[in-house]
């Protein structure tokens, strides 16, 4: 009977009806398991989502907790740091690293923000007061900063820059440092999830590779693109560093662009490119344009990559940039802003400095209130000359001003930082 039931016969029915029950029953475990096969699938995608949005939550938290304890451990005023480490880094730069002298807890940054020194130099009247970017993302026991000494102007005969020459020459570890809490408006808001392309030219590297710091130490795997450039091996600060740092990421690429390569100097091992870094090469290199770019160069660097940027359709609000020192970047204004600053009667404005007893007419050649002060030899202190440090603060008489640009420093109400602003109308202040 048994035998007769696997061997095919059409003619018998009970063969017949044996097959209809055992091809339902085998429907039947095909759908239960067909069915718990796609719901285990996704049960299993279903936790794996659960588990991105708790490392996500868990990532904001941590964020949130950091800017709270920023907000209660940074300090007023100056605080003493020893510095505990001097690094040769390239050609005359070097990186210091800063323990709190006091030995309490160092408050976290943002990425891309600065430390401002209060420098005691000899033979300077006064202190000298100095911007540097924090060159590592926020650690527990200590800063890094990284500076470079600022050469003469070319063909010039003046010395070079005071307070970067300090740093190289007469800095070492042990010293005790004046420092002021971080500070400044050029960051990577870690919160935000869009893809970055960090720019820099020469020392500019140094908030850049803060902001890839903090992307690692998040575990954060948004795409990183480093473009840098310098003009041959002598001035690439932190090769060996970023190339590292690249290492560690699944989605950093670096490339390195070199304008005056050395003989000794070898493409593909030194440098990637040999030209300036420039926008054409986001285009060849990018897949779209849909990324935050943060820059930090020489002004006229930066200027051009900005207004081409803008070219490529790149809105203003994706592009962050920091400008070392005077050196300002000056967009080309979109037209109908153009139009009013045509149309706002700047020149021929009164502006007086109460305490010099002198009055000067402003006019749109000068960068500056400060500049126009320096323009009729009345000093008024300056550090940074990019709205950062605080330093050239006038009390404002009466009149108003206007801001060229955002600003890491807090002007006071009622005050003004000259190296940023110019007279709205009649101006007098306090210098
Ligand atoms: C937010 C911010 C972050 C920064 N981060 C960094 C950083 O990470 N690393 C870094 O290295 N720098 C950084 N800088 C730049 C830094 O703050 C200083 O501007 C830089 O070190 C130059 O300062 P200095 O005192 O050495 O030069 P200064 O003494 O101010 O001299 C500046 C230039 O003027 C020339 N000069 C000297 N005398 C005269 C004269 N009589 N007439 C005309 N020119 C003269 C000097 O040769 C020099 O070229 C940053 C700046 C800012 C605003
Ligand atoms: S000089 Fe630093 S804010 Fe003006």
């Amino acid at each position: 009977m048994w035998t007769d039931l696997f061997t095919f016969n059409s003619s018998h029915p009970a063969q017949i009806v044996g097959w209809v029950i055992v091809g339902g029953i085998m429907v039947q475990v095909g759908c239960w398991a067909g069915g718990g096969v796609r719901r285990y699938v996704f049960d299993r995608r279903r936790i794996r989502l659960e588990q991105e949005r708790l490392t996500l939550d868990i990532h904001a938290a941590r964020l949130r907790i950091q800017s709270v304890e920023l907000a209660r451990s940074a300090w007023n005023g100056i605080r003493k740091f020893t510095v505990s480490q001097k690094v040769f880094e390239c050609d005359d730069t070097y990186s210091f690293y800063l323990k709190p002298h006091d030995g309490k807890p160092l408050p976290s940054f943002k990425p891309g923000q600065y430390l401002t020194f209060q420098l005691t130099v000899p033979g300077s009247a006064k202190p000298v007061i100095r911007c540097y970017s924090l060159s590592d993302c926020a650690r527990p026991t200590h800063y890094r900063v990284t500076i470079k000494r600022c050469p003469p102007p070319a063909g010039s005969s003046h010395p070079p820059g005071i307070g970067s020459s300090f740093f190289c020459d007469s800095i070492k570890e042990g010293d005790i440092l004046d420092v002021k809490a971080p500070n400044g408006h050029f960051f990577l808001d870690l919160e935000k999830p869009r893809p970055v392309v960090l720019i820099s030219g020469g020392v500019g590297v140094t908030p850049m590779v803060s902001m890839a710091n903090a992307l690692i130490e998040a575990g954060d795997n948004r795409e990183i693109w480093f473009f840098f450039g310098a003009r041959n091996s002598r001035d690439h600060m932190f090769k060996d560093y970023m190339a590292e740092l690249v290492a560690k990421h699944p989605h950093a690429r670096i490339h390195v662009c070199y304008s005056k390569p050395l003989p000794a100097d070898v493409h593909g091992r030194d440098y990637h490119h040999e030209s300036r870094v420039n926008v054409a090469l986001f285009k060849e290199l990018l897949p779209s344009n849909n990324y935050d770019y943060f820059l930090c160069g020489p002004g006229p660097f930066m200027e051009s990559i900005t207004d081409d940027l803008r070219a490529w359709g790149v809105p203003d609000s994706w592009v962050h940039y920091e400008a070392f020192g005077p050196a300002s970047v000056k967009k080309a204004a979109p037209p109908e802003v153009k139009k009013s600053l045509n149309d706002a009667p700047v020149a021929g404005i009164e502006v007086t400095f109460s305490k010099s007893g002198i009055t000067a007419i402003w006019d749109s050649a000068y960068d500056s209130l400060l500049d126009l002060a320096e323009s009729r030899d009345i000093k008024i202190d300056a550090g940074c000359r990019a709205g950062n440090c605080g330093s050239c603060l006038v009390a404002v008489k009466s009149g108003e001003v206007e801001y060229l640009g955002g600003h890491g420093a807090d002007a006071e109400k009622g005050s003004c930082l000259t190296c940023i602003c110019k007279p709205k109308g009649k101006l007098v202040i306090d210098a």
